[in-house]
């Protein structure tokens, strides 16, 4: 996609960090900008942002975790907007700690935001751009996490690796129907991923912690930073966008991997 004039972006998790990144800069490059977010608010303040720069914007509270939230959100895009091109799959939560601290409730918490929602997301905007017939692109929020585990935060890594396995294979499919699909991984970012425990439901059997993300994050990038980035991986049609060069250790990583080839040989 090379001019984002006029386009329609949606963005999930708009109302903070990288998302509102996301938005801001797709605004700036006057595309018109739905804010989808389960905390409504912040999605409209994002929303009073992209108007301020002059561009057209609205909220819409969202909860990638429930499909009828999901499909409000695209009766809402394609009513207020006339259609869809750029869609940015991105809410997230994070818990860290320990694997054998972990509970089915942590699992159950991170994957249904991380992946299932991003499944949810993904199949019902790639309907929407497929039947439009005019190309488009979708962003799927992975992390360097989507490669890289280290025992830690195994739900969060668990569904960061569907991710990554859900855009590739998205991409191959949507190929034919000139709709591009980058997944995103950035590296540490300073946002408010260290506080999505405020989501969980009380009730829930906790064993990790998203404060624990905060030692990572809290000297990473500005997330302002990363929005022109992503604009960046859309025009070239990018397979995967990075924030930060860890080629050293997904290299590490993948070497690690073939290694194991030798046995056979
Ligand atoms: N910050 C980092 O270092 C980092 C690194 C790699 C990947 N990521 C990924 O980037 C994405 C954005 O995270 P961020 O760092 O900007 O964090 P953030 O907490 O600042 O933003 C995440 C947004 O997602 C929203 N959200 C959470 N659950 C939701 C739901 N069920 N439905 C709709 N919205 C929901 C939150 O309200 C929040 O506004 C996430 O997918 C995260 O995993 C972040």
């Amino acid at each position: 996609m090379e001019d984002f004039e006029g386009k329609v972006g949606v963005v999930t998790g708009g109302g903070s960090g990288i998302g509102r990144s996301i938005c801001l800069a797709l605004a700036g490059a006057g595309a018109k900008v739905v804010v989808a977010d389960i905390d409504g608010e912040n999605a409209s303040k994002v929303v009073e942002e992209i108007k301020a720069k002059g561009a057209t914007g609205f909220a819409v509270p969202t909860d990638v975790t429930r499909s009828d939230s999901v499909e409000a959100l695209a009766n809402a895009v394609v009513e207020e907007m006339g259609g869809v091109d750029i869609v940015c799959n991105n809410a997230g939560v994070y818990l860290g700690g320990d694997l054998l601290d972990t509970t089915e409730d942590d699992w159950r918490f991170v994957l249904s935001v991380n992946l299932d929602g991003v499944f949810r997301v993904g199949q019902r905007f790639s309907k929407i751009l497929r039947e439009q017939g005019r190309g488009g692109h979708i962003v799927n929020t992975a992390s360097i996490g989507g490669f890289l585990s280290h025992g830690g935060a195994v739900a969060y890594a668990a569904s960061k690796y569907g991710v990554v396995a859900y855009s590739e294979a998205l991409r191959v499919d949507l190929e034919s129907h000139g709709i591009g699909v980058s997944t995103l991984c950035p590296g540490p970012i300073r946002t408010n991923l260290a506080g999505s425990d405020r989501l969980r439901d009380p009730g829930e059997q906790a064993g990790g912690k998203s404060q624990a993300l905060w030692e990572f994050i809290r000297e990473g990038m500005e997330p302002e930073e990363v929005g022109s980035i992503v604009l960046g991986g859309i025009r070239d049609n990018a397979a995967y966008i990075f924030t930060h060069d860890w080629s050293d250790a997904f290299a590490e990583r993948f070497q690690r991997v073939l290694k194991d080839f030798e046995r056979l040989r």
